[in-house]
């Protein structure tokens, strides 16, 4: 029996006989040759099927395959450099067809449908090559964020999902009943990986976040991933350093691992072969007066067929702000010292100038928006007792989060970073339910 081989390794197997076990994608077929092309889920790879390899019956039975039938073919690998599918050209030259099941009428076909249709039928779009480059992709930025955090001292330690309180305003709460008390899903880890860095130093949460975002975006969904570092000792300034690293350690990962998954979906890495470090940095003065003057100036939003709306000091940035600023750099830019008033309430006012905090988020370049967020965290007991209270948050639910800053308190920051987000900047995509196997967006529940 022929061993059965994925098609990522049948490079290794170049003049010996193998099975190959999956899907049939697209045939051609003329006379006494049958083009399959078959997909395993590890690539695709062209089938030839010459009538005088195989018996009378196999040949017929490859005839009848149609789109997403399921079928085991062995034969010998062959190189040949035109041959479409793996890179470097190489196929498989059948001498036995085996047919396992006869798909009826798939309902995806190469031709193009609308949204709402592929989104209805996402259980069987994510099969679609372009579907299928965006989640390998998002696969090796979860592996670069794991192996980065991993060799840089981070320990990873989860946080809840069910938590008693807000910690990124009350608005995007999503309620659930806990055995009658009221719960929330989290919005977030931070509060809790704020507890475990006076236990471990540097510590980051990764997985699943909620949101209850009541408008329909390109860039919110209502479940996401993200990963969260946090760090004892470390300012603002000390954040953005350790950002730039991690970031350009994501892109430069994708970059090199999955140049077949790039090439599917046409990306133009031009941008993101310039991310390394160090970014850019500018304080939100500076951006604002940016906005302000090419608004002043007619300035069209890149890409948008509208100008840059003018900005109130003090005001946070909308998608057109963000898009602008980032399109007037090279590389992902950081902007620094948000007005408190636009920001969570833990985050550290700067000590000459409360009305501006230590915050800093990371635009991407391309329109891709706010990828990370971030700052310096509220370090003394009193100003965050005060905070809470200016934010109408219940204190009883904080008293262990105040307790934080009574026990060896130091100074500590922290950031998340969207993993939708980031794959929808490095795929090139323009909306991010194309990030997530399924994706939760306001309108789509099911399947
Ligand atoms: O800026 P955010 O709200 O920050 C926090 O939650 C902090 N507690 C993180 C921290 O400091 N530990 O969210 C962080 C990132 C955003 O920059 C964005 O990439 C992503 O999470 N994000 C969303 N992604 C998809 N859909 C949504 N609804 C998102 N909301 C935030
Ligand atoms: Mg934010």
């Amino acid at each position: 029996m022929a061993p059965i081989v994925s098609i990522r390794k049948m490079t290794d197997h170049v003049g010996e006989e193998v099975t190959l076990e999956g899907w049939l994608y697209a045939k051609t077929g003329k006379g006494r040759l049958q083009f399959l092309q078959v997909r395993d889920g590890s690539g695709v790879c062209q089938v030839v099927v010459f009538k005088q390899n195989v018996s009378e019956a196999d040949f017929e039975a490859a005839k009848t395959l149609t789109q997403e039938s399921s079928l085991r073919v062995t034969g010998v690998v062959k190189q040949d450099e035109r041959s479409p599918g793996i890179p470097g050209g190489y196929e498989l030259d059948a001498n036995k067809v085996e047919v396992v099941q006869i798909a009826d009428n798939y309902p995806i076909s190469p031709k193009e449908h609308g949204v709402e249709f592929l989104m209805s039928n996402r259980h069987l779009w994510i099969r679609s090559s372009r579907q299928w480059a965006i989640l390998r992709i998002r696969a090796t930025i979860v592996q670069a964020i794991r192996e980065w955090l991993d060799t840089h001292g981070f320990l990873n330690v989860d946080t809840p999902i069910l938590t008693p309180s807000a910690a990124e305003g009350t608005t995007t709460l999503f309620e659930i009943d806990y055995h009658g008390e009221p719960a929330y899903l989290a919005q977030t880890g931070q509060l809790y990986n704020e507890a475990n860095i006076f236990a471990f130093g540097k510590v980051y949460c990764f997985g699943p976040t909620f949101r209850a975002e009541k408008s329909k975006t390109r860039r919110h969904l209502q479940e996401f991933w993200m990963v969260e570092p946090e760090i004892a000792f470390c300012n603002l300034e000390g954040l953005m350093e350790i950002e730039e690293k991690f970031v350009s350690h994501i892109v430069q990962s994708c970059i090199a691992k999955n140049a077949e998954e790039l090439a599917i979906l046409e990306r133009d890495l031009t941008h993101l072969q310039r991310v390394s470090p160090p970014f850019p940095r500018i304080h939100y003065d500076e951006a604002v007066a940016m906005i302000n003057k090419a608004a002043a100036a007619g300035e069209l939003v890149p890409g948008y067929e509208d100008t840059v709306p003018a900005i109130e000091w003090g005001d946070d940035f909308g998608s057109p702000h963000e898009t602008y600023l980032a399109a007037q750099f090279e590389k992902p830019v950081f902007v620094h010292h948000y007005p408190t008033q636009v920001k969570a309430f833990y985050m550290e006012p700067e000590p000459d100038r409360a009305e501006v905090c230590r915050s800093v988020d990371l635009l991407a370049p391309e329109g891709y928006g706010e990828i990370t967020g971030g700052s310096e965290r509220m370090s003394d007991p009193q100003k965050l007792i005060t905070a809470i209270e200016k934010h109408g948050l219940p204190m009883d639910a904080y008293e262990w989060y105040i307790d934080l800053r009574q026990y060896g308190s130091v100074v500590h920051s922290g950031f998340g970073l969207g993993l939708e987000r980031t794959v929808a900047w490095i795929c090139g995509l323009d909306h991010v339910r194309e990030t997530a196997a399924f994706p939760r967006t306001l309108q789509y529940l099911r399947p």
